[in-house]
């Protein structure tokens, strides 16, 4: 037997207007700000597009650590692939990306992964320059923590959203996901290095390099 009177064919959006949306009013409806929420996000792909950037500079410098260099790529293009799931939620929210980078890298939730030894960043580099700092041991440090801030990130925007906004709960829960991961993989590796202790994650390696099996868009989007 059909349900009376189709509910849903009208509500507090009008016919026709395009200044509002059913998708925002429905979650505030359910208890989520959204301005907040929106804030929250653009803070955290900031977060994900930094750290993207940064560890390109730390896998180049685990030369010769093929294994460590490996883990790392897979971490770094999850990152480029969290940063793409989360981008369109922000806009679909009715936020937006900041329009100048700078200011998009100043707000990111998360601290510069800046490469040990290079005064945060502000080492100008060059060709022949040693970073005699920036050991194996000290890189994983650093890379360790950043997946930390990852969880705790991705953890608030679980709860903020949890049984209120399944769309924003669900990329958040899959980029989670791969960030418990991460944090798995660089303890296994600094454990053994810094401390020949072993800690295993559970990790084998992805089938391609960042995989991002949990998180990865359309292969069209994130080849
Ligand atoms: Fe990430
Ligand atoms: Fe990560």
């Amino acid at each position: 037997m059909a349900a009376s009177d189709k509910p849903h064919a009208s509500g507090k959006v009008p016919a026709g207007d395009t200044s509002q949306r059913v998708g925002v009013e429905a979650i505030e409806g359910r208890g989520v700000d959204v301005e907040q929420l929106v804030q929250k996000l653009i803070d955290a792909a900031g977060a994900e597009f930094t750290t993207y950037y940064y560890y390109t500079i730390l896998r180049m410098y685990l030369a010769g650590e093929e294994d460590y260099k490996e883990i790392c790529e897979d971490a770094r293009l999850e990152d480029r692939a969290h940063f793409e799931l989360v981008t369109p939620r922000i806009y679909e929210l009715g936020g937006s990306l900041p329009y100048d980078i700078r200011t998009f890298a100043d707000r990111a939730g998360c601290p510069d992964a800046y490469l040990p030894g290079t005064d945060d960043g502000k080492r100008a580099g060059g060709r022949d320059e040693i970073v005699a700092e920036a050991s194996a041991e000290a890189i994983l440090g650093v890379l360790l923590e950043a997946e930390r801030c990852a969880i705790r990130t991705w953890s608030e925007v679980c709860d903020l959203t949890f049984g209120k906004d399944p769309r924003t709960y669900d990329l958040a829960q899959r980029i989670l996901n791969e960030e418990v991961e991460h944090e798995a993989w660089f303890i296994e590796l600094l454990s053994k290095e810094r401390d020949g202790v072993v800690r295993p994650s559970g990790h084998f390696r992805r089938g391609e390099p960042g995989d991002a099996p949990y998180s990865k868009n359309s292969g069209f989007y994130n080849p």
